[in-house]
């Protein structure tokens, strides 16, 4: 159950398609439910997955698996524009980092050889410029038709496409024979190959494909109750001014309709946010200050209790904390009770607010102010969650998760073009407690969402193995 919950990269080894965008092209064959899987291979080596169907292949494979499966609305109809008015196959062709046809029929090479535009997948493959690999699959006499072959040989001479050779074996037709669609892995290993290391086509998440709103990328998170923070927090200087940060919300908010579909209960802590909030399916709380943020914490997390008279041991109300908010580390002392006037000069005090984060795990794991036991932890033990935005070096995040007892520390560098505050993309550092580092590449705030919930959602599950595990020893003894 873990192991098929948790999605993992390819093989045990490192995900060879991080962060990239590959167009999957599908044409009339037998084999187009093949596609299926290979969409399925391309997904686990990182890669972001966009399908066209040509219309012969929309006959053999439905679009709502592709859809489900890659996010993506599926690109089948040439004369028809995507809903926020652009062009779907140009979109493609300008951000893919590859377009991959396979299965390739014979109709669809003829038509490719020659430059007919006449499907999406071929319009796709005139109008880009990333690299093209081909997979074609057909009977044994189609294959060795000198028409495919002078078509093969000119999209791989003229066009420079990379072309995965059919294998023999049994065919559709009843005979065996070279034209079976090239084995999977060989496909997944041309486009690797293809790419290469060319940089990123296209980072920028509003010029790449749109997104299926409310498919869910897996349910691994029905029967959790997962707290999101998110935003910034305002201390009050007088009744209309304030002290603020530049956070959006945008991450956090991006974390809790994450983990909405895929399936979470989910209370939202909402300070100061740019972004419209999934109030209609999330338990939604507002706040402004760090005062309130603490409170609306404690409250969805233990019922309010956790300080000092707090029973023993605290019963867990949340599975999850993940603590996107950018809270204050200064509050005014004295905030005013009335609008300051202008003047000379104005000297504010600042005192430090508490950190919240730490207090939580304090209690969490039953440890008081100074960090000694004082009680028995939470359970079942929770997971917490950190944000670290930095500016330049990463390298006091380690530290942070340590001295905060954390599980998960996201750590990224707000002053990095296309990270931080206010933008759609993040380029983060996961941290663990175990001393692991995960850097993923630029990636849409959704999808480093669901990359943080990937791991939340395996962790929750082997918690809650291991102390089935331990139920069943001490119900042995
Ligand atoms: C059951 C069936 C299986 C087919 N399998 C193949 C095939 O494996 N390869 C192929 O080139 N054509 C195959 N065809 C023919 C194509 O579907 C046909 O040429 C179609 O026009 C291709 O359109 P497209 O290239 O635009 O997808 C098959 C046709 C049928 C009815």
């Amino acid at each position: 159950m873990t192991a098929m919950r948790r999605a993992t990269g390819a093989a045990g080894g490192a995900r060879r398609l991080e962060g990239r965008l590959v167009a999957l092209g599908v044409t009339g064959s037998i084999a187009a439910y093949k596609a299926v899987e290979l969409l399925r291979l391309l997904t686990a080596e990182g890669a972001d997955v966009v399908v066209l169907l040509s219309a012969s292949a929309a006959r053999f494979v439905g679009p709502l698996s592709f859809a489900a499966l890659s996010r993506h609305p599926v690109e089948t109809e040439l004369m028809e524009l995507l809903p926020d008015g652009r062009i779907g196959h140009v979109v493609i062709a300008d951000s893919a980092d590859a377009i991959v046809v396979a299965p390739a029929t014979a109709h669809w090479l003829g038509a490719m050889a020659n430059g007919l535009a006449g499907d999406v997948v071929t319009a796709a493959c005139l109008a880009t410029s990333a690299p093209v690999v081909v997979a074609p699959a057909m009977d044994g006499d189609m294959w060795t038709h000198p028409a495919t072959r002078s078509n093969v040989a000119r999209l791989r001479d003229a066009f420079g496409y990379a072309v995965v050779e059919p294998g023999s074996g049994p065919l559709a037709s009843g005979q065996s024979g070279v034209g079976r669609l090239a084995e999977l892995p060989a496909i997944v290993d041309a486009v690797v190959a293809a790419i290469g290391d060319r940089p990123v086509r296209q980072p920028a998440v509003d010029a790449r494909p749109p997104l299926v709103a409310g498919l869910p990328r897996e349910a691994d998170l029905v029967g959790r109750h997962v707290v999101v923070t998110a935003g910034g927090t305002r201390e009050p200087i007088d009744p209309v001014r304030y002290i603020g940060n530049r956070s959006s919300g945008k991450m956090g908010v991006a974390i809790a309709e994450a983990a909405l579909d895929r399936g979470a209960s989910v209370t939202l802590i909402a300070a100061d946010v740019s972004v419209p909030l999934p109030d209609e399916r999330a338990r939604v709380v507002r706040v402004e200050t760090t005062g309130q943020l603490r409170g609306a914490l404690l409250e969805a997390l233990f019922g309010g209790g956790g300080g000092g008279g707090a029973p023993s041991p605290l019963a867990a109300r949340f599975d999850a904390l993940v603590m996107a908010a950018a809270v204050a580390d200064f509050t005014p002392a004295a905030p005013a009770d009335r609008k300051l006037a202008r003047g000379e000069s104005l000297s504010l005090e600042l005192r430090p607010t508490p950190d919240l984060l730490a207090e939580v795990a304090r209690i969490v794991r039953g440890l008081d102010g100074e960090g000694s036991e004082t009680r028995e932890p939470v359970t079942p033990t929770p997971l917490l969650v950190g944000f670290a935005a930095e500016t330049g070096s990463l390298e006091r995040a380690g530290a942070k998760l340590r001295a905060k007892r954390l599980d998960l520390l996201v750590a990224n560098d707000v002053a990095e073009a296309g990270s931080g505050f206010g933008t759609d993309t993040n380029r983060v550092v996961i941290l663990d407690a175990a001393g692991g580092r995960d850097e993923l590449p630029l990636l849409s705030k959704r999808e480093v969402a669901d990359r943080i919930l990937d791991r939340v959602a395996g962790a929750l599950d082997d918690r809650d193995a291991a102390s089935q595990t331990a139920g069943m020893q001490e119900a042995s003894r």
